[in-house]
């Protein structure tokens, strides 16, 4: 654990339009550069990218992408590349979500992607979780440890370090309450094991773990304090300024 945090939003498919996500984007931004300890990362819709991405460094503020192809260009209708976005200042792509996970990305294609953001100089947030519970049986460690072995299958070691690793338990994603943040902390140092065991535990001291899965102003402290996370990362919270800018405040006085 660092003692820098990394709160990251996910906006998902929102909002409908570009006013409100600058609304959105100016109000975390002014927050953001009053942190000292939390960077802030915020993932708009492809759409609203060069219009959100900062022209010049802003402080403790970046911004990144839901998605990515890994192909460099060609025939791939409806797909965006990794140079593009660049070109466009994001800075962070978030790699493996559940939700894209469901639409088909299965484990090889997410590892191609990882590599394909790495090799252009971005980094990559890589989610990982489990579907369900397996309370009985337990397990979803098992099917948690495939998936993050498999996910990093061809990253190149040396890649490790700046890698982010966001632990989302889908059953967690959208629901109403979060994980419980002691559970957080078990599950995050198995995640940190099973990286460790794959990059050498050198460059696991060093990756960003994250938590995700319905977090919000209230509860964000006690995960990072409890759970011992890195940061969160954040889907409905992120789209409503009031909470977020509280989240982040609680986040930032956590020591
Ligand atoms: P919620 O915070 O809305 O549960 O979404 C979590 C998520 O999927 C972030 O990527």
């Amino acid at each position: 654990m660092t003692n820098r945090k990394l709160i990251i939003g996910n906006w998902k498919m929102n909002p409908g339009t570009l006013e409100e996500a600058k609304k959105i984007v100016a109000k975390t931004k002014r927050v953001a550069a009053k942190l000292d300890h939390t960077d802030v990362v915020v993932c708009p819709p492809f759409v609203f990218l060069p219009q959100l991405a900062p022209r010049r460094s802003v402080k403790h503020f970046h911004v990144g992408a839901q998605s990515v192809y890994f192909e460099e260009s060609g025939s791939y209708t409806g797909e965006v590349s990794v140079a593009m976005l660049r070109d466009v200042g994001t800075e962070y792509v978030i790699v493996g979500h559940s939700e894209e996970r469901k639409r088909g990305d299965t484990d090889e294609i997410v590892a191609k992607k990882v590599k394909a953001v790495i090799d252009a100089g971005l980094t990559p947030i890589v989610c990982v979780g489990e579907i369900s519970r397996d309370v009985e049986g337990a397990s979803h460690y098992e099917v948690l440890k495939k998936q993050i072995q498999n996910s990093f299958a061809g990253v190149p070691k040396r890649a490790g370090r700046d890698i982010v690793l966001a632990y989302e338990p889908v059953w967690a994603i959208g629901a109403k309450e979060s994980m419980v943040p002691s559970e957080i902390y078990e599950m995050s140092l198995f995640v940190k094991k099973v990286f460790s065991d794959a990059f050498g535990p050198e460059t696991a001291v060093k990756v960003t773990i994250l938590y995700g899965g319905a977090v919000n102003f209230r509860n964000a402290a006690d995960i990072i304090s409890i759970g011992k996370v890195d940061g969160l990362l954040v889907g409905r919270e992120s789209l409503n300024t009031v909470g977020f800018v509280e989240l982040l405040k609680a986040v930032d006085a956590v020591k």
